[in-house]
């Protein structure tokens, strides 16, 4: 635990107001391998709804595929220009099976049996056996948006650029990265990288509601 709570606290307010949606990204500059390993545990670190995780990071650093994926982006450069573009996918595939090997996981990371684990086994797959197949959709999509908010955060504290992006076309984003034959479909993306010294929106004051609008206090 940090034990200046007050010096954390600023430099996280620091860094979410230093950070904005980059437009223009300096495709010259790269995410080093360890500032990425960081990244990589930020998305995997992510909380999720029962621990279940239904999501893939789809993580494009090949040139020629990010250049392909700005047709399918809105034509937005963000998505050619960045280091790493991430997709966040909701897995497609998720049954009573999944529960199972879940269940199994956490019995060998916890040491537990899975025997003892039955009442949670049964509340996530009651849940997953009675949800429709859209429920279970919508479900792992709003999952991948924490992941998508954790990711922003800690690229901010490196001093990583982002842009998150809804502007996609997900059945286009599905194709060119063949996403269905890997058990997912693409719901956000978010490019990360060095914003370009030319971005004119780097300078724009935050547009936020005041914190009486925003809070509601009881
Ligand atoms: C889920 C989500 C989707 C977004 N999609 C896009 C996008 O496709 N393209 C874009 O340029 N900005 C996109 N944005 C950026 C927002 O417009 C931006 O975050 C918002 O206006 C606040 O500005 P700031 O991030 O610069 O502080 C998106 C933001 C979020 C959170």
């Amino acid at each position: 635990m940090p034990t200046d709570t007050k010096t954390v606290t600023n430099a996280i307010t620091d860094a979410l107001n230093w950070r904005y949606a980059a437009k223009q990204f300096d495709p010259s500059k790269k995410i080093s391998a360890s500032d990425w390993q960081v990244l990589e545990e930020a998305l995997r670190l992510t909380p999720s709804s029962f621990g279940m995780q239904p999501y893939k990071f789809v993580v494009v650093t090949d040139q020629k595929v990010k250049e392909e994926l700005v047709a399918a982006c809105w034509n937005q450069p963000q998505a050619a220009q960045c280091s790493h573009f991430v997709v966040f996918a909701r897995n497609t595939d998720i049954t009573v099976e999944t529960v199972n090997q879940y269940v199994e996981l956490i019995a060998k990371t916890r040491n537990v049996s899975v025997e003892s684990l039955k009442p949670l086994h049964g509340m996530m797959s009651g849940f997953i056996s009675g949800s429709t197949p859209e429920k279970l959709a919508e479900w792992a999509a709003r999952q991948t948006y924490i992941a998508l908010g954790n990711l922003m955060t800690v690229a901010a504290t490196l001093n990583i650029d982002n842009c998150p992006m809804e502007g996609i076309v997900a059945a286009d984003v599905d194709r060119i990265l063949k996403l269905n034959e890997k058990g997912c479909s693409s719901v956000v993306a978010c490019a990360l990288g060095y914003r370009a010294a030319d971005d004119k929106y780097a300078g724009l004051a935050k547009v936020r509601f005041s914190k009486d609008d925003l809070f509601i206090n009881i």
